[in-house]
């Protein structure tokens, strides 16, 4: 049996996989204005879509406590009630008045350009349909359930919504400088799959774990994967994988750190990536190099 099936995995999508891969992107196109933002149509989701929402909402709550970092626990609430897909336009009203982010609707992966854009621009962008029944525990493209679920409660946090925007610019100039592979990286192993150090232990903020029933538990409990502290060079020169739960995952101290460790231009940083990867080598998933500092569970 697949392993991904066998556990369950919900995994995050780099926004650098539109179009690369050996099959159209999932989703109504047609509809899509020019940015590819398109209208939610909330009249068009069926009772099932709305059941399919709630069960995938209830089980990831009850997992929660003791996994998910405070800041995502406080601002979870804030999707409204889990009996509805929720409307986006309700979300980024609330959103807009915390932070100044809203939200928009697309048909799914959009191109990395159109994704940077909207990012800068603080709006993020919400897939509009939802997993089939059958799709339950995994789903090859992430769906409303993962983009609303996984990415939206952080950005109610203030540092964290001006990273996710930083992250925008910096992926346009990424564009420019051929490093989208590189910054996808960084998008990867945070904003997807990050682990943040609090005084109660190790906690997720990755969407791409928190929205996923099997990750979650394993990213903060299982001795299996490596927990490394966050260094952007280091995670830069990390490869990641796509088809099972994480065998590393980075671990940032605060929201803070990670803002300020991104906030410099990347121009250098690439070229000294790409220095240090021709001379070593790219890092595997799961391989420790020495002298580095590890977080046990
Ligand atoms: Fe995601």
């Amino acid at each position: 049996m697949d392993r991904r099936f066998a556990k369950g995995v919900n995994q995050g999508v780099a926004p650098v996989t539109y179009g690369t891969g050996d099959r159209p992107p999932r989703g109504d196109y047609a509809n899509a204005r020019a940015d590819y933002t398109c209208e939610q149509q909330w009249a068009r989701y069926t009772e099932a879509d709305h059941d399919t929402y709630r069960r995938l909402y209830t089980r990831q709550l009850q997992q929660l406590p003791g996994r998910a970092c405070d800041e995502f626990i406080a601002a979870v609430q804030q999707l409204g009630t889990p009996d509805r897909i929720p409307r986006f336009d309700a979300v980024s009203e609330r959103l807009l008045k915390a932070t100044g982010w809203q939200i928009v609707g697309v048909p799914g992966l959009i191109p990395e350009e159109a994704f940077f854009a909207l990012l800068a621009a603080r709006k993020f962008p919400v897939t509009d349909w939802i997993r089939k029944p059958e799709e339950f525990d995994y789903v090859v493209e992430p769906d409303v359930f993962h983009d609303l679920f996984g990415h939206v409660p952080l950005l109610f946090n203030p540092v964290f919504a001006d990273y996710m925007q930083a992250y925008g610019a910096g992926g346009l100039k990424a564009s420019r400088l051929d490093a989208c592979e590189l910054l996808a990286r960084l998008y990867w192993y945070t904003v997807e799959f990050g682990l943040i150090a609090t005084p109660q232990g190790l906690r997720a903020y990755g969407a791409g774990i928190l929205s996923s029933a099997g990750e979650l538990p394993h990213s903060v409990h299982s001795p299996e994967p490596q927990r490394v502290a966050f260094g952007l060079q280091r995670l830069m020169r990390s490869r990641y994988r796509i088809d099972t739960f994480q065998a590393t995952y980075f671990v940032i101290d605060s929201f803070q750190q990670l803002f300020d460790a991104t906030a410099p231009d990347f121009t250098p940083v690439y070229a000294e990536v790409r220095a240090r990867i021709e001379r070593d080598g790219e890092v595997e998933a799961g391989q420790v190099l020495p002298g580095e500092r590890l977080f046990a569970v």
